[in-house]
């Protein structure tokens, strides 16, 4: 019995881990709620990198390198909440091809993953030419989509 209750607990240790990266949701209102906030922190820590990529703020390598390892965490949040029945109703930007394609969809969030991955290694490397241009290239990945799948 004692044995039992140590598998009861490591399997309820094991589903709270893994609710708390895959979000569940009851409504399509709670999975727009939950991307738009997970865009909003991706645009701000992408906002702020751009600014020391631009030359606006001072390049710090540390704080540049910790802000680059958030981005790549947030990139691989939002996914299932995007793609969340009829979630394209509604107070959101997400144009209905995006779950009619998810394929589509889910290639070009992908690339931003791949994308935002380089750029959190270049940043630890610090050559700061070499994260300027991967940089662009993840900004691309975030134009791209934005251009097939949302709406302004
Ligand atoms: C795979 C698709 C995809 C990628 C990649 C992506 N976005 Fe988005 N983004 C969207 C969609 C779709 C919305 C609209 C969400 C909604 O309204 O439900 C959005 C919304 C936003 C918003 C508005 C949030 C709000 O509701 O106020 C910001 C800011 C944003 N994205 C920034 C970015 C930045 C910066 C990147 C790249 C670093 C990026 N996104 C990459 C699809 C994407």
């Amino acid at each position: 019995m004692k044995h039992l209750g140590k598998v009861i607990a490591i399997i309820i240790v094991i589903a709270v881990a893994a609710t708390a990266v895959n979000a569940k949701f009851n409504k399509a209102e709670d999975a727009i709620r939950y991307r738009q906030a997970v865009m909003v922190l991706v645009g701000q820590h992408f906002g702020s990198m751009g600014q020391v990529v631009k030359g606006k703020q001072p390049y710090d390598q540390t704080a540049f390198a910790k802000e680059a390892a958030v981005l790549e965490m947030l990139s691989k949040l939002p996914w299932e909440a995007f793609l969340y029945p009829e979630s394209d109703r509604g107070k959101t930007k997400l144009k209905s091809k995006a779950l009619k394609n998810q394929d589509d969809f889910m290639q070009a969030a992908r690339k931003f993953e791949t994308e935002t991955a380089k750029l959190a290694t270049d940043a630890k490397a610090g050559d700061l030419n070499a994260v300027k241009a991967q940089f662009g290239a993840t900004a691309q990945t975030c134009k791209g989509c934005h251009s097939d799948f949302k709406s302004n």
